[in-house]
């Protein structure tokens, strides 16, 4: 599956700490459709790979619309989309994918918190054009931080739509949307923005009587079996005896080397506990875990093998 190659033609402020970033295709054509919840590999300049949810409405493929939050201490996706960016930049990017998507239900509450508006901002934008019945919960700090609040307010009639700031008394973590208070049979909930936030909302939906299977959150987790040319399987050597294991498309490193018994240390398998940190003596890996911080990355000297996957046509592990 090929790249896409686009153009930045708009950079926006959404709030006091979010940059919207317009992208068009090169060639002036429309983009490939995507249904909301989806994302995007943003592949950096650096050689760092991003995932950013697409915020735009899947109805219009003239352009797709990601949303970053400035993050103080990045030395990465988040520094660069805020400050190397500039209007007319050229970026690759993947094609969508959805690990978020909407699914059937006669009613549906979308529950953000901070950046984790961007994917319900195409879900309520899906919902709204295709007739569905929907409600918007976002939660911020401070109502300066709402990203898109005034497209948000004229947009979507005012019952469907709900801000709530902690600094004016509604923090996630004292507030619960009514909606989630009033549990519905036919109705699903979407969670999206911190690990916390979502925990603890599901966990509080749950007492009021929603079922486990009703509610969805967005997959902070990256997604284990797609590497990012997913076409591309590559060869991963062992530097203790030389032998060399291929890694199709559609398995992790950790699953081939599995099947070919040689022994992995696994814990997480979705790359947040570094259970299966393994140092790099050749290659460049392609890293798509959250254990690594954005400079040791770039050195590019250990990887997980549970999620990441290579940039090379061989790896050289020190296993
Ligand atoms: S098993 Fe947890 S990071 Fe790989």
């Amino acid at each position: 599956m090929s790249h896409l190659h686009v153009r930045v033609t708009q950079l926006q402020a959404q709030g006091n700490a979010n940059l919207s970033v317009r992208l068009e295709a090169v060639c002036g054509q429309a983009l490939p459709a995507f249904s909301a919840g989806s994302h995007v590999d943003v592949f950096l300049p650096s050689g760092l790979i991003r995932q950013y949810s697409i915020a735009s409405a899947p109805s219009s493929l003239d352009h797709y619309e990601l949303c970053v939050k400035k993050e103080a201490a990045s030395r990465g996706g988040s520094r660069f989309m805020h400050e190397g960016l500039a209007l007319n930049a050229e970026l690759e990017i993947s094609r969508p994918r959805n690990l978020f998507a909407i699914q059937p239900a006669a009613h549906h509450v979308l529950v953000a918190a901070g950046i984790g508006i961007t994917p319900l901002l195409s879900m309520a934008a899906e919902l709204h054009e295709t007739g569905q019945s929907f409600a918007l919960h976002y939660y911020t700090r401070t109502r300066a931080e709402a990203a898109y609040a005034g497209r948000l307010k004229s947009s979507y009639p005012q019952r469907c739509v709900r801000l709530h700031h902690s600094d004016e008394g509604k923090s996630p973590r004292h507030h619960i949307p009514e909606d989630l208070q009033r549990p519905e049979t036919n109705s699903r909930v979407y969670l999206c923005g911190p690990n916390a936030f979502m925990s603890s909302m599901t966990e509080r939906a749950i007492a009021f009587g929603w079922s486990q299977n009703q509610i969805h959150q967005e997959a902070f987790s990256v997604d284990v079996n797609t590497a990012t040319n997913p076409e591309d399987s590559f060869e991963v050597q062992l530097h203790s005896s030389g032998q060399v294991v291929r890694v199709p498309a559609d398995q992790s490193i950790a699953q081939a080397l599995l099947a070919a018994s040689i022994e992995v240390p696994l814990s997480c398998e979705q790359g947040f506990c570094g259970a299966c940190l393994t140092p790099v003596l050749q290659g460049t890996p392609c890293h798509r875990d959250s254990v690594l911080s954005d400079g040791e990355k770039l050195l590019n000297n250990q990887m997980t093998l549970c999620c990441s996957r290579s940039l090379s046509s061989r790896l050289v592990l020190d296993l």
